[in-house]
């Protein structure tokens, strides 16, 4: 039976990027010891007091259907995160409680997007984006950033493809660059979504690891709250990825219209894993500092590491739990490097490639493993790349 275009072309035909991480899965399963930097996900556990609360919940009798836009308690708490964080007025009406942040990203897109309508989004960029714009079958149109601006888009780029674009997803702090947006940047993106009538899509599920600067929500800025959909998620900031909690934060009549549409996708998120969230919420912000401090630390190890050499170039990493590396002083691109120091080093890192053609000759690497082993990895990286690059001169 034939399939629809909308699923098997859903990553438009290549590779998704991620065959080095599957090389080194392949390997690891084989038996050889890989010190594995590739996804973004914690070295630690979901906490105890969390999978306590979602026992108790669950024992509690909260297993059947829970509501479908969330339950009062989570919309209302996730409300007061978002307006105290950034001074917007914001209710329960504004949120949609969803299975993890992908899923609001899915229906942010639904809701902006009619078939056929053009989606821009900004590379490099977190891996499953051009899938999900052509899950709502638009089409998915990037647009390219500079490694000499830290990966900052300009307005200038984004105005030259906004024509007749339905929405512009954006991603601070960002995956895979570590970029915290700045205010210029973000006043820029506004300027051009609201001239040219678009919708604002914000990825800000890393809102709680900024390392440098400060997260910016641009549905605070001018004109905005009306034409941005923020999308936000329990996993990295909580250290819950496999709990599968997120959100949706928009206008209430955009919200109204993915309550419907969550009914007949989702039918929502099970109601012990949102009352755990709700416990893992209560816990302040201290709580979120505390998941994001071993990134914190690593950044300032990875700093250390990358001075005592001038081969490989650190992009700034304002935020998130990725550092994003400049090999291109090698003369390699960043595949053929990332494949080299596996086969060599037995070290997995994502090619930048994976994240779009603006991150070619950069690598990703996730600062997910206990420090000293993460230390010793970067310093075997660096002192690869030195060879490399005197093997290529
Ligand atoms: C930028 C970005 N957005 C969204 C997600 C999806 O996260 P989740 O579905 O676990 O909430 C991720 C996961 O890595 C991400 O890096």
């Amino acid at each position: 039976m034939a399939l629809s275009k909308r699923i098997t072309t859903l990553t438009g035909g290549g590779s998704d990027g991620w065959d080095l991480f599957l090389k080194a899965r392949r390997m690891i399963a084989e038996g050889t010891p890989v010190t594995e930097l590739t996804i973004g996900e914690h070295d630690i556990r979901t906490a105890s007091p969390i999978l306590q609360a979602m026992h108790k919940s669950a024992m509690g009798g909260h297993t059947g259907y829970a509501m479908v836009p969330g339950t009062d308690t989570l919309r209302d708490l996730v409300a007061k995160r978002t307006q105290d964080r950034t001074g917007v007025p914001t209710t329960r009406d504004n949120v949609l409680i969803t299975p993890g942040g992908q899923s609001a990203l899915f229906a942010a897109h639904a809701a902006a997007c009619d078939p056929g309508d053009t989606a821009l989004y900004i590379d490099p960029y977190y891996a499953t984006y051009p899938g999900t714009i052509r899950g709502v079958s638009a089409i998915p149109r990037s647009i390219a950033t500079r490694a000499e601006d830290a990966f900052q888009p300009r307005a200038s780029d984004i105005e030259a493809a906004a024509k007749g674009a339905a929405s512009l997803l954006i991603n601070s702090p960002n995956n895979p660059t570590g970029t915290v947006y700045n205010h210029a940047t973000l006043s820029g993106i506004a300027d051009v979504c609201q001239r040219h009538d678009m919708w604002l899509i914000s990825d800000e599920v890393y809102d709680s690891q900024v390392w440098e600067g400060e997260h910016l929500s641009p549905r605070a800025l001018p004109g905005m709250v009306d034409r941005t959909l923020v999308v936000g998620s329990m996993s990295k900031s909580h250290a819950m990825t496999g709990s599968r909690c997120g959100w949706l934060i928009g206008p209430s009549e955009a919200i109204s219209n993915l309550i419907t549409f969550a009914t007949h996708t989702t039918y929502g998120v099970p109601g012990f894993v949102q009352d755990a969230s709700v416990f893992a919420l209560s816990q302040g912000d201290s709580f979120e500092v505390e998941i994001g401090a071993p990134f914190q630390r690593r950044r300032a190890i990875a700093q250390d590491v990358l001075e005592q050499q001038n081969t490989v170039g650190l992009i700034p990493a304002q935020g998130a739990m990725y550092l994003m590396l400049d090999i291109r002083a090698t003369g390699m691109t960043g595949d053929a490097f990332a494949d080299a120091l596996l086969e060599r080093e037995h070290i997995a890192v994502m090619p930048g490639e994976s994240f779009g053609s603006s991150a070619a000759g950069h690598l990703r690497v996730a600062m997910t493993i206990e420090d000293s082993a993460f230390k010793s990895a970067l310093e075997t990286l660096c002192a690869f790349a030195r060879t490399c690059a005197a093997s290529a001169t």
